[in-house]
């Protein structure tokens, strides 16, 4: 079967991305409001956009019901800063609770239930509970179709001590959540290629 996205409307389109571009990644995105507001949201439209210096991206898209941008994009926008914070499996449902559509006002590490821990370099808090959290500045926002791809460079690594060995990160140990079309999967088996077994 070949498909033209042209020809698909864009909702059959978006499912046809997200069941193909799998597992993905979640940026467990932590940003604060001018007025001080701590704001949380998961994003799977998310990468390592480039080795050195170390940046990476999210894609935001626009909310589903209004014109005002998310509240992860107008505070990126107005402070230039922002932490990706990885969700581990044991955070599962507190990271489900922070993709809620919370007003603005809202403080989601208070919703969620989890602790707001001081960075070094940024003003938003990262997430205590998180394994790793990466601070990032805010390098550009490249306007893409109908989404925004927020390209940051990473300043600090926040390195739970028991995930950290001789410079690489145990990846067994952080325990990743990652995102199918609509649900989610977790990294069960890692090998080496080549590997005769399958
Ligand atoms: C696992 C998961 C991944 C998501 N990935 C994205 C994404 O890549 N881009 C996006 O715009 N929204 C994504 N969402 C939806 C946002 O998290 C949701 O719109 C959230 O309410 C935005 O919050 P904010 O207004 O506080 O920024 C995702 C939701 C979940 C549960």
């Amino acid at each position: 079967m070949v498909i033209d996205p042209d020809t698909l409307d864009p909702q059959a389109c978006y499912k046809l991305l997200i069941g193909s571009v799998v597992p993905r990644p979640i940026a467990w995105t932590s940003t604060v409001s001018r007025d001080g507001v701590r704001n949380l949201a998961p994003f799977s439209f998310f990468t390592v956009a480039s080795r050195q210096p170390p940046m990476l991206c999210i894609s935001v898209g626009p909310r589903p019901e209004g014109d005002l941008d998310k509240d992860t994009l107008s505070n990126i926008e107005q402070t230039g800063e922002f932490v990706i914070n990885i969700v581990s499996l044991s955070l599962s449902n507190t990271m489900f609770e922070s993709s809620k559509n919370h007003p603005p006002e809202a403080d989601e590490f208070e919703k969620a239930g989890l602790t707001p821990a001081p960075c070094e370099v940024v003003g938003a808090p990262r997430v205590e509970e998180a394994g790793v959290s990466m601070e990032c500045l805010l390098d550009r926002i490249l306007p893409l179709g109908t989404d925004s791809l927020v390209i940051g460079k990473l300043v600090r690594f926040h390195v739970r001590d028991e995930l950290y060995e001789n410079g690489r990160i145990d990846v067994s140990g952080l325990d990743p959540l990652g995102r199918l079309a609509g649900n989610y999967t977790k990294v069960e088996t890692i090998f080496d290629l080549p590997a005769d077994d399958f």
